[in-house]
């Protein structure tokens, strides 16, 4: 997969609906499936640390996207303005639509490096790391961000760390609806127990209307992020989309107002087939897109045994695109 050009599309507020970075998830073999699903939703890379861009000298290999995946997002990590003004550079260059800066990740690991979610408590060093992204590069630059950290979680806090990010020429906020404790709640309890407080990211919106900001957070249906558009600029979905990506089917009609058109799990998986096909050509492995595909077999007759097959015969280095063709054509045979 490569990337070329692309017609850029700076209209912020056009991306109502984006799939949310995941670490180990929203690769770009997941992201060529989403992508069947919505033409026009934003989709984000995972985490890309600006110093893995700096020292890798494969970084093509971290970059890579295929050309269907526009829009697309690049979410960066680091704390660095050299190193993140560089790797914003090359973003660009390669021909991604934006660029996001990633606030909110409360991993030990990202937090011994200084980045991530500990960068809430820093907000001049995050300003300084805009300010630098946007001297060097045209595409938007969006946070990606929590309501607070420890002890630094109130309104007014959250509200001047948005403006500080604001004035340094942030184009875009997205809020993940809850605090992050970085003490003593590993980054899965951090998504699950400090509780959604959309209320506080709604008086944020209320006292910043000028601002985009979009509501990221168990929002788990289609209606629920229709609803959530109501108030903010955007929805960003992640657990739902990547465990359920068939639910999300609509999107495009019943956000964008396309045309409904109808898409079943075996069109979708035939349509993958040549992405996986020059995948398998330049060396790759199956299970790199199957793993993936398994979510979407899911509430039909006989799901398990679908994905047993898939799973079982797929994770073989050897493993061959007549594997996705059978049970596409199974699929498709069972009415799916
Ligand atoms: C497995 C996993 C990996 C994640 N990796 C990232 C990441 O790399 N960058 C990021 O900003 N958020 C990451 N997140 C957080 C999600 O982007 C999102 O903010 C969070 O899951 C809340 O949204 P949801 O309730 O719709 O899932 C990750 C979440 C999960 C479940």
């Amino acid at each position: 997969m490569n990337s070329k050009p692309f017609k850029k599309n700076n209209e912020l507020a056009s991306y109502r609906l984006s799939i949310a970075p995941m670490m180990d998830c929203t690769d770009k073999y997941f992201r060529v499936l989403m992508r069947q699903i919505t033409k026009q939703s934003l989709l984000y890379t995972e985490m890309i640390v600006a110093q893995a861009l700096h020292y890798n000298k494969n970084r093509g290999k971290l970059l890579d996207f295929a050309e269907i995946e526009h829009p697309i997002s690049i979410q960066l990590g680091g704390d660095n303005p050299n190193l993140l003004a560089e790797a914003a550079q090359m973003a660009e260059d390669w021909g991604y639509d934006e660029i996001n800066l990633n606030i909110g990740c409360p991993s030990p690991r990202v937090r011994s490096g200084n980045f991530g979610a500990c960068l809430m408590g820093k907000p001049k060093t995050v300003a300084n790391c805009i300010e630098r992204m946007k001297k060097t590069c045209n595409i938007p630059i969006t946070i990606k961000q929590r309501l607070g950290i420890d002890n630094l979680d109130n309104d007014e806090y959250l509200m001047q760390f948005v403006d500080d990010c604001s004035n340094a020429g942030a184009d875009r906020f997205i809020i993940h609806a809850r605090k992050a404790w970085l003490n003593g709640l590993n980054p899965k309890e951090n998504r699950t127990i400090p509780p959604l407080q959309y209320e506080r990211v709604q008086k944020l919106k209320n006292n910043r209307p000028e601002l985009i900001i979009e509501l990221n957070g168990g929002l788990n249906t289609l209606n629920e992020c229709i609803k959530t558009l109501k108030v903010f600029d955007g929805a960003m979905v992640g657990r739902a989309a990547y465990s359920h990506p068939f639910d999300w089917r609509k999107i495009d009609s019943m956000i964008y107002g396309h045309e409904e058109k109808y898409l079943s799990r075996s069109k979708i998986i035939k349509q993958i087939i040549p992405f996986a096909e020059k995948h398998l050509e330049n060396e790759g492995r199956l299970w790199q897109f199957s793993k993936h595909i398994l979510n979407l077999i899911e509430k039909i007759p006989n799901a398990k045994k679908f994905r047993q097959e898939l799973s079982e015969k797929s994770q073989s280095g050897k493993a061959n695109i007549s594997i996705l063709k059978k049970i596409a054509q199974q699929l498709e045979d069972a009415g799916h």
